[in-house]
């Protein structure tokens, strides 16, 4: 099955053409996923500005399929690009297209409105199917997808799914952080998640507060690689309670609070600090919030008896993030999957594999904006 999907649900315009089959284990091969970055725009603002989304994506969508149509041959389905793209060749793409998919939520509301709209007119127009898919299946389906845009089978196609659950999922983006406990690909419960702030939003905020530009988690990534992470003992948000919740409220708070301390600044004016004081409060902060995540997934394996971890979402881009869960699950045994690095942040190909696994059970969604929708 072709699935043509479509993703705006912050300020990535991403659409993608991706082939899926089977049943028990899915397998994909991404034809393309093309994703238009709104980082520049939104920058100056320090954060995602709804509205100026909205208009980036209104203007994007038709730009990325016409350059989809241009980069797609039918016979022979590798791409060449072409200069000039007529609306024949956006007929032709779209008469290979089985199913169209698009994100309904969760996600800023204006925003996820404009792609529900450009796929409700696609699909009127060249008579397709239409399903609505959640962005956080996106995230957890990420393992799924291959590596490369062209004819590579999904990484993960031998192995044995009915061994390796249950399984803990992960998810950790800007706006959610929370714990899965999977008996199988569509059976999940979800066991914690964080009670204020994701774990991503308090690295754009301990960005902020260091004056690193926007989004702040690669920045403070790499300011952390800098850095002494044993300098400040930053707390580890809810570690001592036996739950699987997170709090990164209280994290983000400490580093303001120390930040006032060492520079006798009000918390409301910009602190002036060294390079190196930065270096080690984003190592410091990073290693409270992995450590924190790290932890509780590792209970969750011991509790659930897990054999397998699957992460996804932006945050899974960190380095010492992903470094840290794979030492944990080697320590215990168990298989770890992270996306292939160029399906973690917002894509559209992540939502037509989960559109492809909602239509084999069946599952429709509501064609509106869903801004809080969950799993
Ligand atoms: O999944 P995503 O692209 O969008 C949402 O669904 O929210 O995640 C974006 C989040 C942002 O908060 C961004 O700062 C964070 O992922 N992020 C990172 C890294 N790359 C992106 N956080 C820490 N380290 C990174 N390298
Ligand atoms: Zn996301």
């Amino acid at each position: 099955m072709n699935i043509l999907a479509i993703e705006t649900s912050c300020d990535d315009t991403s659409i993608a053409l991706v082939e899926a089959k089977g049943d028990k284990l899915p397998s994909f091969v991404i034809r393309a996923n093309l994703v238009s970055s709104q980082i520049k725009i939104h920058r100056p603002f320090g954060g995602v500005v709804p509205n100026l989304a909205k208009r980036e994506h209104i203007k994007n969508l038709p730009i990325l399929l016409k350059r989809l149509a241009s980069k797609y041959k039918i016979q022979d389905t590798r791409y060449k690009i072409q200069k000039h793209v007529s609306q024949h060749q956006v007929k032709t793409l779209m008469k290979n297209v089985d199913m169209i998919a698009v994100t309904v939520g969760p996600g800023l509301e204006p925003a996820l409105w404009t792609g529900i709209n450009f796929a409700k007119e696609l699909a009127k127009e060249y008579k397709k199917s239409l399903l609505g898919a959640n962005h956080l299946e996106g995230h957890l389906y990420s393992f799924l997808l291959p590596q490369k845009t062209e004819n590579q089978k999904s990484k993960i196609k031998n192995q044995k799914f009915g061994i390796a659950f249950p399984a803990i999922g992960l998810i950790v983006s800007g706006g959610h952080t929370m714990l899965l406990l999977m008996t199988s690909l569509t059976k999940w419960k979800k066991i914690g998640e964080t009670r204020d702030d994701a774990v991503g939003e308090a690295y754009d905020k301990v960005a902020r507060m260091l004056q690193l530009p926007y989004p702040g988690g690669p920045e403070v990534e790499c300011a952390a690689k800098k850095g002494d992470p044993n300098s400040i003992q930053f707390p580890r948000p809810m570690l001592d309670q036996k739950n699987y919740d997170f709090s990164f409220s209280g994290l983000k708070t400490s580093v303001l609070y120390h930040l006032r301390d060492i520079t006798k600044h009000e918390i409301n004016t910009p602190f002036i600090i060294s390079e190196e004081q930065r270096n080690n409060i984003a190592a410091s902060f990073q290693m409270a919030a992995i450590e924190t995540l790290t932890q509780k997934t590792m209970r969750a394996i011991k509790q659930f008896d897990a054999k397998m971890v699957l992460i996804g979402g932006g945050v899974t881009a960190n380095k010492s993030l992903t470094n840290a869960l794979k030492k944990m699950c080697k320590q215990e045994n168990v298989l770890f999957i992270p996306p292939a690095r160029n399906v973690i942040t917002d894509n559209a190909a992540t939502i037509a594999a989960s559109a492809y696994i909602n239509s084999l059970q069946k599952k429709k969604r509501r064609m509106v904006a869903q801004s809080n929708l969950t799993l």
